[in-house]
């Protein structure tokens, strides 16, 4: 098994060789200030970072915050080290995104054990995070078999988190429904290809099999925890504010306002862009066709909202937009 990987950040070189020699077990590197500290994380990415709190500009906390805001390194835990005793120094630290702290002097086995468990951590935190790498990927291989579906999950999930954000939820309720975006119709995975690109129309008994969509994809998902508030979006993602829907036929407002969301950004892309069976329609007409159904099958209010958006901005879709795993990682 590979050697966990150990960035060393202190100013005093008599400190970093003290760790080094207390942590010997584990591959050390070393930096002697926040700015080689940055350069390393990225280049050499270190499985922990033991960062001392004072040092010349950039300080530790400083540090600590570019390293936190950053994609790239904030999954790398980071134990601060302080001569500082206090409990503010602490409380201060952790507030900022530290995911320990630790006072000079050190106690040696004290010291173990904490990497010894945050790298515990980091090891199941990458784990989740290949789980969800797989999920992701299942669901973008699924909407790839058809022409049609190319890219609807990432187009819907852009449509649903620009009315999120329009609505002002707050951070998490914004990258949540942006997640369920991306996983809104994996549960198509469980569904025959002859039905499920089938070029003509479908029969009613074929269509009931594509009913049962949202369930499948509720069900693969809710074995992921971190996927938990995304599971009534993808489950009530088809349900209409008239009570029509499926799979439960919920009316108006039990239904998930997530889920609300999700079905008007899902039919803003349906009529946006090709079908087997007809071309895509014009903004404009897209906008009427949702107007004109609004009430039976969509909410009626976050209908107007969207249609306000659609007169005011542009939509720029960019294929490379935060991946859903990323999104959830960075609730922190
Ligand atoms: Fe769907
Ligand atoms: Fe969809």
């Amino acid at each position: 098994m590979k050697r966990p990987k150990i960035l060393i950040v202190d100013d005093q070189q008599i400190n970093r060789l003290l760790l080094r020699k207390l942590l010997k077990e584990y591959t050390i590197i070393e930096a002697s200030n926040g700015e080689a500290a940055l350069r390393l994380a990225i280049a050499k990415k270190p499985d922990l970072i033991i960062l001392d709190i004072i040092m010349p500009k950039p300080d530790g906390y400083s540090v600590l915050s570019t390293l936190k805001s950053n994609p790239a390194t904030w999954l790398i835990p980071v134990i601060l080290v302080s001569t500082l005793q206090g409990l503010d120094e602490k409380i201060k630290s952790l507030e900022n995104g530290a995911d320990d702290f630790i006072s000079k002097p050190f106690n040696p086995l004290e010291l173990k054990a904490r990497v010894k468990s945050l790298l515990r951590i980091k090891k199941l935190q990458e784990e989740l995070v290949m789980v969800q790498h797989i999920v992701v990927s299942l669901a973008t291989a699924m909407e790839a078999k058809d022409d049609y579906s190319a890219n609807h999950s990432l187009r819907t999930s852009y449509y649903a988190g620009k009315l999120a954000k329009r609505l002002m939820l707050s951070d998490s309720e914004q990258k949540h429904i942006r997640v369920a975006g991306f996983l809104h119709d994996l549960g198509k995975i469980g569904i025959k290809d002859r039905i499920l690109c089938k070029p003509a129309a479908l029969s009613e008994d074929e269509f009931e099999v594509i009913k049962s969509h949202p369930l499948i994809g509720e069900k693969i998902c809710s074995s992921i925890s971190a996927f938990a508030p995304i599971l009534p979006i993808i489950r009530h993602h088809h349900e209409r504010f008239d009570g029509k829907g499926y799979p439960d036929g919920l009316k108006g407002t039990a239904i998930p306002l997530g889920a609300r969301i999700m079905a008007i950004a899902d039919a803003y892309d349906a009529l946006t862009t090709d079908r087997s069976y007809r071309k895509a329609y014009s903004k404009s007409t897209a906008w009427e066709i949702l107007h004109r159904n609004e009430g039976p099958q969509w909410d009626p209010e976050l209908v107007k909202i969207f249609c306000q958006m659609l007169k005011e901005e542009d939509f720029l879709i960019h294929h490379d937009f935060a991946s859903p795993t990323l999104l959830l990682l960075a609730e922190g």
